[in-house]
């Protein structure tokens, strides 16, 4: 594009000044001022809680500043909220999806953008979908419901509404956090061509490369205030690290604890395990002590296996063995009294109840632990919840809060302390570091090693190969719902692994 209209197309549509936004002891925003322009990718980075959610969301008006002004064109707005945010043209995709589950993708797509009074035709609603579905390349099926859908197509549902509704400033916050690598690069294609479009397009990640490969400008926050704005093209990671957490990240990972010998048996023995939704099989054994890693591509099959291991899913055939015990098709239930814990995915259909507070979602899941012994009081409960919430730093900490009053990476931290006040013997964690900041991470990392070096078995699966590679002793390669092939990843590269897992022929498969 010629400079002259790239220029032009640099105008602020929108501005903040000076706002402010509080809950309760929380200054979410402290004095916020903060352009936004057509024509620019503009990431918000910073830690979980830093107010990267609360900025998105006061520009879509969905929260009203406590203090400060929006201003349009010039004007200041004086009753900024979600109407006129829209009329504005500003759209946001939340950090939670908002779709209506028992409605179509079509119908979610188009929800309140019918301007007209009737309604818009069927028929003219069909083309228009097919229409935003080619301009993204996303291929969604218009008419399934969006309850069956997994999260990354719940996404990109959110994101064909707001280009449904011709925005012109578009919020993502974190958008890309459970898309593949190649959905990643569409979505970044995406936000490129609405940039050229004359577009401002606002982009919460916590996917740093991303950030830096994708951004024209890069807004970084820390506990409520704006540290700086700076051009992407001026710095790297590492500036852009030290900036957020207002210090130096020392190593990014622990150091990996020994492997158990040999000859401990496994406490988790899965063979030719099927699921309903693959024909293929997964064998794989975890041992206490041990992190063992499943290392493939996403819709691999990894989740789904593990949640029929954990019993959320059906089995379709195979075996699970736990603690030398046959657990083939248990409940949840079974095997979380057993010493089985799964921390899921997707925090809020699996794992939180929203309004209760953390040390009650905590309790929930190790009540029927400590029933067992006869001394469930609120004290005990209270001293185990607190004991979690500070070994994972929850921030802000206190327990007392609900889980909806926190930010999403603090949500999933809550998430692991839930699983692991049920005291278990087998931890599967799916994803445990989605949407938590580089900090954060490490001390998610530093909890999973320090549960291994507790006897504890944990069975890891991560879109980051690298937090396999780091964290685990052992792993396993998966492909088309099959394990195929069994590394140790101290002995190898990920360059290796993605090697291998892109190139798996159908004849590997059999063999292994
Ligand atoms: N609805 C709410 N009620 C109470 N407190 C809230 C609410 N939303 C956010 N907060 C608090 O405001 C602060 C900023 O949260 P915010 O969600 O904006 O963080 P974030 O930068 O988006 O973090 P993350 O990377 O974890 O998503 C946090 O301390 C959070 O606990
Ligand atoms: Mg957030």
């Amino acid at each position: 594009m010629a400079e002259a209209t790239r220029d032009r197309a640099q105008e602020v549509l929108l501005e903040l000044r000076g706002v402010d936004k509080r809950f309760g002891a929380t200054q979410a925003l402290d004095d916020v001022s903060l352009e936004i322009r057509g024509g620019e990718i503009h990431a918000f980075v910073g830690e979980n809680g830093a107010g990267k959610s609360t900025l998105g969301k006061i520009i879509a008006g969905v929260y009203a500043a406590d203090a400060g002004a929006v201003v349009v064109n010039g004007s200041v707005i004086d009753k900024w909220n979600p109407a006129i945010a829209q009329k504005q043209g500003v759209a946001m995709i939340a950090q939670e999806l908002a779709l209506v589950p028992d409605l179509t993708v079509a119908q979610n797509v188009f929800l309140g953008a019918e301007q007209h009074r009737f309604g818009i035709e069927r028929r003219n609603l069909n083309e228009r979908f097919a229409a935003l579905d080619a301009e993204t390349g996303f291929g969604l099926d218009p008419r399934m419901r969006v309850r069956d859908l997994r999260i990354a197509d719940q996404q990109k549902v959110e994101i064909l509404r707001a280009l449904a509704r011709n925005a012109r400033i578009i919020v993502m916050d974190e958008p890309t956090s459970s898309l593949t690598a190649y959905e990643m690069s569409q979505l970044e294609n995406l936000m490129r061509a609405l940039r050229d479009r004359g577009c401002g397009v606002i982009y919460v990640s916590h996917f740093l490369d991303s950030v830096l490969g994708v951004a024209d400008r890069i807004t970084v926050m820390r506990d409520g205030r704006r540290i700086e704005s700076v051009q992407a093209s001026t710095v790297v990671k590492h500036d852009i690290v030290t900036s957020m957490l207002g210090r130096e990240l020392e190593q990014a990972f622990p150091e990996r604890g020994a492997a158990p010998p040999a000859s401990i048996p496994p406490v988790l023995r899965v063979r030719d395990l099927r699921t309903e939704t693959g024909g293929a099989a997964m064998s794989f054994d975890v041992r206490p002590g041990e992190i063992v890693g499943l290392l493939g591509l996403v819709g691999s099959g990894r989740t789904e296996c593990l949640r029929a291991v954990f019993g959320v899913d059906k089995t379709a055939g195979g075996s699970v063995e736990l603690g030398g015990r046959d657990w083939t098709g248990r409940s949840p239930r079974e095997s979380i009294e057993a010493g089985l814990v799964l921390v899921s995915e997707d925090r809020h259909k699996d794992g939180l109840v929203l309004q209760r507070s953390v040390r009650e979602n905590i309790a929930l899941s190790s009540l029927s632990a400590r029933t067992r012994y006869g001394i469930v009081t609120r004290g005990s409960e209270k001293h185990v919840a607190k004991d979690l919430a500070e070994s994972l730093q929850m921030r802000p900490p206190d327990i007392e809060l609900p889980v909806s009053w926190f930010s999403g990476g603090n949500q999933q931290k809550a998430l692991l302390g839930k699983a692991l006040a049920a005291q278990p013997r087998v931890v599967i964690l799916d994803e445990p570091t989605r949407g938590v900041d580089v900090g954060a991470k490490r001390t998610i990392y530093d909890l999973v090693a320090r549960l291994a070096a507790e006897g504890i078995a944990v069975l890891l699966i991560s879109s980051e190969h690298e937090e396999i590679m780091e964290l685990a002793h052992r792993a396993y390669l998966v492909s088309g719902g099959r394990t195929f092939d069994e590394i140790i990843p101290e002995h190898t590269t990920v360059e290796d692994v993605l090697h291998r897992l892109f190139n798996v022929t159908p004849r590997e498969e059999t063999a292994a």
